[in-house]
């Protein structure tokens, strides 16, 4: 009680890092920072440096009254809400990118550049911000150990807060991005947590071997035409390491496009 007051009385700012197009995901952040912070922070920027050019930069949902709208009712005190120019203004030309084998796997093999966009736009955040503590989700969970090993690398004076995954009451991972889906892509979206609830039970009938588990999930997404698999994996949940057999505890991570929306989740799978 005494540490929690101590905390409030003492001005701390926390910091919600998103892209927009808010939804109940993003604000369990919100309701964890209010719950540590005197003052909490949250910015809204769709982030060009971390879109492939390829990718959906143009057509990532934007509607920013709506969420400034969220924001107020969900008592966030400041939104920082910046134009491109004003984060990259012309003749932009540093970069932060953590070289760890863990930034070239996965994602980081699929969205070359992804991270480095992220890791840059990140620490200007918390230059500008100046938060004590800045609020990420699981959902992204090599995102959150590639900006805790920056934080760590850098000694940037933040603490890094993990936040649980919100799903929707099927299981899909809540996503910005799954308004793309049509209601077809949307039924056909929570085989991703199917999959994650798979590896679990396989892992339960005494199947360690990680291959085995991911060629099932493989099979699982392969039963519907509407899933393109970009990547199954299960990895040590610290390193990101390719894992061949589960000791312990794993991560299995998944990217799968549904139709053209590529969609990502992971959990944790434990021996019991
Ligand atoms: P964005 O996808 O908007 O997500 C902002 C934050 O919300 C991230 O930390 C993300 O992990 C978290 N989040 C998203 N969906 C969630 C869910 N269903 N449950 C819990 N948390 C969830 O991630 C980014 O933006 C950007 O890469 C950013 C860090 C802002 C840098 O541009």
């Amino acid at each position: 009680m005494l540490g929690a007051f101590w905390q409030k009385t003492s001005h701390t700012i926390g910091l919600v890092p998103t892209m927009g197009y808010l939804h109940a995901g993003h604000m369990s952040l919100v309701e964890r920072s209010k719950s540590e912070n005197a003052c909490t922070v949250m910015s809204i920027f769709v982030n060009p440096t971390q879109f492939g050019p390829s990718e959906d930069l143009d057509s990532y949902p934007r509607d920013l009254q709506r969420d400034l709208d969220m924001a107020r009712d969900a008592g966030v005190d400041y939104v920082f809400a910046p134009q491109a120019q004003d984060i990259y203004p012309p003749g932009h030309c540093t970069w932060v990118e953590v070289q760890s084998p863990m930034a070239a796997v996965l994602c980081g093999a699929s969205r070359p550049s992804h991270f480095r966009g992220v890791t840059t736009v990140v620490t200007k955040l918390f230059h500008l911000i100046q938060p004590q503590r800045a609020y990420f989700g699981e959902k992204d969970y090599q995102q959150l150990a590639l900006i805790r090993q920056m934080t760590r690398d850098l000694n940037m004076p933040v603490e890094i807060v993990a936040c649980p995954t919100l799903r929707e009451e099927d299981g899909l991972a809540m996503s910005s991005r799954n308004t793309y889906l049509s209601p077809e892509e949307r039924s056909a979206a929570t085989m991703l947590f199917q999959a994650l609830t798979l590896a679990q039970e396989i892992l339960n009938q005494g199947q360690r071997d990680a291959s085995r588990i991911r060629q099932a999930l493989r099979e699982h997404f392969a039963a519907s035409p509407l899933c393109t698999i970009d990547y199954v994996e299960i990895v040590d949940p610290v390193t990101l390491a390719h894992l061949e057999t589960i000791t312990e505890e794993a991560r299995v991570i998944l990217a799968v496009h549904i139709g053209r929306t590529r969609l990502i989740d992971n959990a944790s799978i434990t021996l019991k």
